[in-house]
Parts: structure tokens; C-alpha cells; sequence
């Protein structure tokens, strides 16, 4: 099993506090989702004034509008609460940001066409890369990625919301898990 990608070495360059943007399509359902369960294991840490997370969308359809509810029911369930309103990925969001994960390979691709330049598209990682043996899969450019999306649960049923739970908890773990060793706290 190979290891998450190394994060020290590349996008965050030392930069302190580290932020990170989860990039879903709509901004309503998973990466609300991932910005929640990321600022809970953050806030458990301690470590909120270093890590700071936010969300966007690359579509518009939903600019303006509260997750949705079957996201927040799902959420809430697990004692986690899903806060703000969709917003679409602009692209000061690759000034802003040091590490942009996306929640599938149409999501990461829409985001490396607006990236200005390639230290920019650089940022652009697959979320699901950094759960536990996740590098392997995306290591292998020539196969599509798609075992590594969290698949879009907007037009399913309520199941579909618990399993992107189980996904997006399993990776912002590792996530975390980088992190603290990019800023030396691991
Ligand atoms: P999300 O889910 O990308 O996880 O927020 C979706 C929300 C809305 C649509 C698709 C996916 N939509 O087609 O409107």
C-alpha cells in the first residue's frame, strides 16, 4: 500500500495557516459535507487557528442556497452540523487556497481548465487520495479514477447520503493525518 500524497514538500511550502477548499459540483450535498466533518476533526485536534477549510462548487444552479437537507439530516446524525450557503469556485480561490480537493475526477477536471497557471492546477488533488491506500489507484493515470470519487448522491436516495458520510469521514481523516505532519504536529 503506498502512502497518501506527501503534502509537505509540494502545494503547502510551509504556508501557515494551511486552507483548504472542498470542491463538489452544486455546493449543496458533499462538499459542505466534507467542510464539516474536516472543521470537526480540525477543531478535535486543537488545531483550528492552523487549518482553515471552507467549500465551493464548480457549477452555479445552487449559488446562494443552504445544503441540502437530506445532507443535513445526514450530518446531523452523526452530531455534525452543516453551516453556510453554496457558492461557486472563482479563480482567486487558487490564490487563496493551498490545497483544493475535489470530490470526483469531472469536479478535479473542471478545476484544472480554470486553474490560471500549473502551480495552480497543481493544487488539484482527488479527496479520496489521502484515505488509506487511495494514492495507488490515482498513481495510475491511465485508469479512469473513477473508484475514487465520492459518487453524487443529489439525485438518490437518502442510503446514498450516509455512504458519501462514510467516504468523505474516512478521507478528511487522512487528510488530517498529512496535514499534521506537513505542519510538524505529527
Ligand atoms: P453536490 O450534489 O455536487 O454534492 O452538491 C449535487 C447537487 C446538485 C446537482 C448535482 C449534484 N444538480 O444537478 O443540481
Amino acid at each position: 500500500m503506498s502512502a497518501a500524497p506527501d503534502l509537505s514538500s509540494s502545494v503547502l511550502g510551509g504556508a501557515l495557516p494551511v486552507r483548504i477548499l472542498f470542491v463538489c459540483l452544486g455546493n449543496i450535498c458533499r462538499s459542505p459535507s466534507a467542510e464539516a466533518v474536516m472543521r470537526a476533526l480540525v477543531r478535535e485536534q486543537g488545531l483550528q487557528d492552523l487549518i482553515e477549510v471552507d467549500s465551493a462548487g464548480t457549477g452555479d444552479w445552487h449559488v446562494g442556497q443552504r445544503p441540502d437537507p437530506r445532507a443535513a439530516a445526514a450530518a446531523a446524525r452523526r452530531g455534525i452540523s452543516l453551516d453556510g450557503v453554496a457558492r461557486q469556485v472563482e479563480v482567486a480561490d487558487f490564490e487563496t487556497f493551498h490545497l483544493i480537493l475535489a470530490m470526483d475526477e469531472s469536479n478535479a477536471i473542471a478545476l484544472e481548465e480554470i486553474a490560471p497557471d500549473a502551480a495552480a492546477a497543481a493544487k488539484v488533488r482527488l479527496l479520496r487520495e489521502f484515505e488509506r491506500g487511495g494514492s495507488e489507484v490515482r498513481q495510475a493515470r491511465s485508469r479512469p479514477a473513477a473508484d475514487l470519487d465520492v459518487p453524487d448522491p443529489y439525485h438518490g436516495g437518502e442510503s446514498g447520503f450516509e455512504g458519501v458520510l462514510d467516504l468523505i469521514e474516512g478521507a478528511c481523516a487522512g487528510v488530517l493525518r498529512e496535514l499534521e505532519r506537513a505542519i510538524g504536529r505529527r
